[in-house]
């Protein structure tokens, strides 16, 4: 039998379709009305227009605070949520002085498991509700996360990284076994629950042409499975790519060449890219992630959102933790606002929170179930307190309590809910996130309070 369906009242802002003009498509709800029944929304509107349909159901009263989409982290790797803030090194030494012992250790099942909660628990209490996460080269490190986020019923998507040469003899694997090993956690993960799967070359360098020619043919035999790796991060990476690969005549037709440019690839980073490599991604629908402040902090280079643009190229925005240095979505978003001014190209808050919401759920085909508050859609959704201390209250106190007539329009409207998530991206942290709904459940008190029972 169906539960009884729970409005919740807040402000509310969301797109319902995909846009490549976020700033004039946001739908924005002051006084609005969220109804969830079991895992999904059925109802999404003003306050005044839905209640009386929905006079029996139990009123969550969150007015003061705004709901959003739960928020989606195209690009991070679960094994180094505990190597976050490693000093001083850039990409090359920073992957073998820090990154490939760390995940060394996950050879070890019961470290897989604990550090796969952790993980969860820092999405959830940031307001991450689906994320493109890396595993390491060990089978169990997928096994770990998909079972951790199907505890949840949270739309997760990993992959076993893929690795057969230039990386430590612990964490290599060969074309076949990493062929069979993706192989076997596809049929089994791929589609389970809320589970997806994503092929996972770590990049060029560490991969042989027999290994990326087996996972493209993985590719081609799963459409629907993703492909996620890293492209044109850094100059060294690049210069070795050219001398791996000396037949493609650009890092993109490497990937390309093995069948892994297409409408579900998801390529890390895009900073040094050549004009017909954008011509490229763009004509395959493909997807650039932009990871600033794994940028900033490797010294990696500056996103050009103005090329993305121009070649109109899907992007959406990432943490990449571990050399990215929060969990925090939004204030990624306050970090590509930083490198858009520096370029010249300022990023909007309805952008950012487009490029992190319904942007990259309806380029990577999900968006019947997430990226948006439409009825239909999983009940996954972030309630935001713009008030959860003494500076944010001072700075957004205002905002919510304007009154709004219906005179204003739409845009005006839709500014308010924008203003509050820009000064968060900057004065906010995760006590911003008041609480994170995953198919209709809070889980950002539950994860908290069974970190208390352990303490
Ligand atoms: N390139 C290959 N592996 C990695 C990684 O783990 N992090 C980043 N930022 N870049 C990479
Ligand atoms: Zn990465």
């Amino acid at each position: 039998m169906k539960n009884r369906p729970t409005l919740f009242r807040a402000s509310i802002l969301h797109f319902t379709s995909s846009t490549i003009e976020p700033d004039n498509h946001a739908s924005y709800y002051h006084d609005g009305a969220l109804v969830v029944e079991d895992s999904h929304i059925v109802a999404l509107g003003e306050y005044q227009d839905i209640h009386v349909q929905y006079s029996q159901s139990k009123v969550q009263d969150y007015r003061g605070r705004l709901i959003i989409p739960g928020l989606i982290d195209s690009h991070l790797h679960f094994p180094q949520t505990e190597m976050i803030a490693k000093y001083g090194q850039q990409l090359l030494a920073w992957l073998e002085n820090y990154t490939f012992p760390t995940e060394n250790k996950f050879v070890d099942r019961r470290y897989c498991e604990y550090i796969a909660q952790t993980f969860i628990r820092e999405l959830v209490s940031n307001g991450t509700t689906t994320a493109f996460a890396y595993a390491t080269a060990h089978k169990q490190s997928v096994d770990a996360l998909f079972s951790v986020a199907s505890q949840y019923n949270m739309a997760m998507i990993t992959g076993k990284v893929c690795m057969d040469r230039h990386c430590p003899d612990y964490l290599q694997d060969s074309p076949q076994s990493a062929q069979e090993d993706s192989h076997a956690l596809i049929e089994k993960w791929h589609g389970s629950g809320r589970n997806l799967y994503a092929l996972t070359p770590r990049f060029a360098p560490t991969s042989s042409p027999q290994q990326l020619a087996l996972l493209g043919e993985l590719a081609k035999q799963y459409p629907s499975v993703f492909v996620q790796t890293h492209l044109s991060e850094n100059q060294g990476e690049i210069e070795w790519v050219k001398d791996l690969f000396p037949q493609h005549k650009t890092y993109l037709d490497v990937y390309d060449h093995y069948n892994m440019v297409h409408s579900r690839s998801l390529f890390g980073h895009c900073l040094h890219l050549h004009d017909h490599e954008w011509e490229r991604l763009a004509e395959a629908k493909a997807n650039a992630i932009f990871c600033p402040s794994s940028n900033l902090f490797l010294g990696s280079g500056l996103f050009s959102l103005q090329q993305a643009s121009k070649y109109k190229v899907n992007v959406a925005l990432a943490t990449d933790v571990g050399a990215g240095t929060s969990f925090n979505m939004l204030n990624t978003y306050g970090e590509a606002y930083k490198i858009g001014q520096l370029q010249q190209f300022p990023l909007s808050a309805l952008h950012g929170l487009y490029m992190m919401t319904q942007g990259p759920a309806s380029a990577y085909g999900l968006d019947q179930d997430i990226g948006n508050l439409n009825p239909g859609s999983y009940a996954d959704f972030v309630v935001l307190n713009p008030q959860f201390d003494a500076l944010s209250k001072l700075r957004c106190e205002s905002l919510l309590d304007q009154d709004i007539t219906t005179e204003k329009s739409r845009e005006q409207k839709s500014m308010i809910g924008a203003d509050i998530l820009f000064a968060l991206s900057f004065i906010g942290d995760d006590r911003a996130v008041e609480a994170t709904y995953i198919a209709g459940k809070e889980l950002k008190q539950t994860l908290q309070e069974q970190v208390y029972a352990m303490a």
